[in-house]
């Protein structure tokens, strides 16, 4: 493969008797939109835990992240390294603006101060796409829509290489969520990798350009999307896990 990003071999999380992850492996490529699709409860978002160590890391496996070892550093080291994420279940500091909120993580995560964080915030929220005159309003007053931009926003103002987003059209009406799909491959064409866990499959398979496919912590399948998502053995696993 041309330029891995992001490789993981035999990548396997327990949970005392429970395999939430098994013995996953798969590469994303430097400047793509890799996919990341499942039923509920499959390991999406445990995987993601396994590659950014928030809260933890794999029990086994290897994890390299532009060439070198990640699966044995620290959440801020792997960080540090240019791998941001956003979370299912959004945060917020509903106190503080848009403004406030983006430039916290460009001066606690990026250690930017005065005009550079300033301007790593604006820089964020413009590629976001954020609305210039609601920058200073209360976060507890933004739409669902908003709050997701600023979720994103605040991920991206560290300027990673690769951006981790778990479920991100959760919440959002069929207009926000085409504007979500502009505002993805926007951030991607400014440079950024992107890995996307995602239910709606619509968005998923607009934005991707390669699609993985977990069930039972395990990978189904990997490949192009819309040829992925036809698979037989996919259908069942969508179905099954439906009907259960
Ligand atoms: N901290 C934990 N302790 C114990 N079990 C866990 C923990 N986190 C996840 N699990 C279990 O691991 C399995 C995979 O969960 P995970 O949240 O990764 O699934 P998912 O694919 O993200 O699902 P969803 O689409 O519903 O978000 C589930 O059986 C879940 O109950
Ligand atoms: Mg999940």
């Amino acid at each position: 493969m041309p330029d891995p990003i992001l490789e993981l071999s035999n990548v396997t999380k327990t949970f005392g008797g429970l395999t939430a992850v098994n013995d996953v492996g798969f590469q994303v490529r430097r400047g793509e939109i890799f996919g990341v699709a499942g039923p509920n409860g499959s390991g999406k978002s445990t995987m993601f835990n396994c590659i950014t160590g928030i809260p933890f890391g794999p029990t086994r496996g290897d994890i390299r992240f532009k060439g070198a070892p990640i699966h044995n550093l620290r959440p801020h080291q792997i960080f540090r390294r240019g791998l941001s994420r956003t979370f299912q279940k959004d945060a917020e500091f509903p106190d503080l603006s848009a403004r406030e909120t983006t430039a916290l993580g460009a001066h606690f995560a990026a250690g930017l101060r005065g005009g550079a964080m300033r301007d790593a915030t604006e820089e964020a929220l413009d590629l976001v796409g954020f609305d210039p005159v609601r920058r200073d309003m209360e976060t507890a007053d933004l739409s669902v829509y908003q709050k997701k931009q600023l979720m994103i926003a605040s991920a991206l103002v560290t300027r990673p290489d690769i951006l981790m987003l778990d479920e991100p059209a959760s919440g959002l009406t069929r207009p926000e969520i085409a504007e979500l799909d502009a505002l993805l491959l926007r951030v991607n064409r400014h440079g950024v990798t992107i890995l996307i866990i995602e239910h709606v499959l619509g968005l998923l398979l607009s934005v991707s350009q390669r699609l993985l496919v977990l069930n039972h912590g395990a990978v189904l399948m990997e490949g192009d999307p819309q040829t992925v998502i036809r698979d037989d053995r996919v259908v069942e696993a969508y179905i099954g896990g439906a009907t259960v």
